[in-house]
């Protein structure tokens, strides 16, 4: 197998580095990056955006058959548009993040959103990262990881990253938005968080970003060869 055309699903909580390692080993590998989450969340600002009712899922779906979500690369960073706009910075505005895990729940907007992942990912090597690629969206794909972090490393990082960018947060609402978010994801009924059986499980608390990404580079290397 070569590089090129390998598929690597990485699933996890919520702000436990996914994101930052998939983009990285993407990268490294040549690989498309595929962030699940922005999609759902696209969804979510669309339907904020136009008064959907986030309950009502027949109401998602219409909107959903109406709408492009696509992602292009921009440098180091992935872009997120809407039909032909730009929606990558207002897609993690608070109330996306905590509205999110309703849109996420409801089985036909899974659906919709599932078939347009595999899309992505055939004929394409791609990284792949959400709650269910391992599980429900790449089954066979070629390196599982699971990546988990405790909820206060997580608060933590959400915290510094949102300081960084000069958004205001408080530490303990964070730990109670990601328990909550954690909670919500994992006891959903359609394709709940939860490790696939054949994944690599890498706790990340105590884990740089580099060391994350290199152990799962050498997953990978192991893999092809
Ligand atoms: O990874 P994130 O925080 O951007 O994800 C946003 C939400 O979407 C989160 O509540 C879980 C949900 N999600 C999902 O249900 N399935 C995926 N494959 C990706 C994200």
């Amino acid at each position: 197998m070569e590089t090129h055309n390998v598929t690597i699903a990485i699933d996890g909580p919520a702000s436990s580095g996914k994101s930052t390692v998939a983009r990285r080993i993407a990268d490294d590998l040549g690989l498309i990056y595929v962030d699940t989450g922005a999609m759902y969340r696209a969804l979510t600002f669309e339907a904020l955006r136009k008064n959907v009712n986030i309950k009502d899922e027949n109401a998602l779906l219409k909107l959903l058959e109406n709408t492009e979500i696509s992602l292009k690369k921009r440098n180091m960073a992935q872009s997120v548009y809407l039909n032909d706009e730009d929606v990558t910075e207002d897609i993690r505005q608070n109330n996306v993040t905590n509205t999110v895990s309703i849109v996420a729940a409801h089985p036909l907007v899974r659906e919709e959103m599932v078939t347009r992942q595999k899309k992505l990912a055939e004929n394409n090597g791609v990284v792949m990262d959400g709650r269910d690629i391992g599980t429900v969206v790449l089954p066979d794909s070629d390196v599982k990881i699971f990546l988990v972090a405790s909820v206060m490393e997580r608060a933590e990082r959400r915290h510094k990253e949102n300081r960084s960018k000069g958004i205001y947060s408080d530490l303990e609402q964070l730990k109670k938005d990601i328990a909550e978010r954690d909670y919500k994801d994992s006891t959903r009924d359609t394709s709940p968080l939860k490790q696939a059986e054949d994944a690599v499980r890498i706790d990340t608390t105590k884990l740089s970003i580099e060391e994350v990404v290199e152990k799962i580079k050498s997953l990978i290397s192991t893999k092809l060869n």
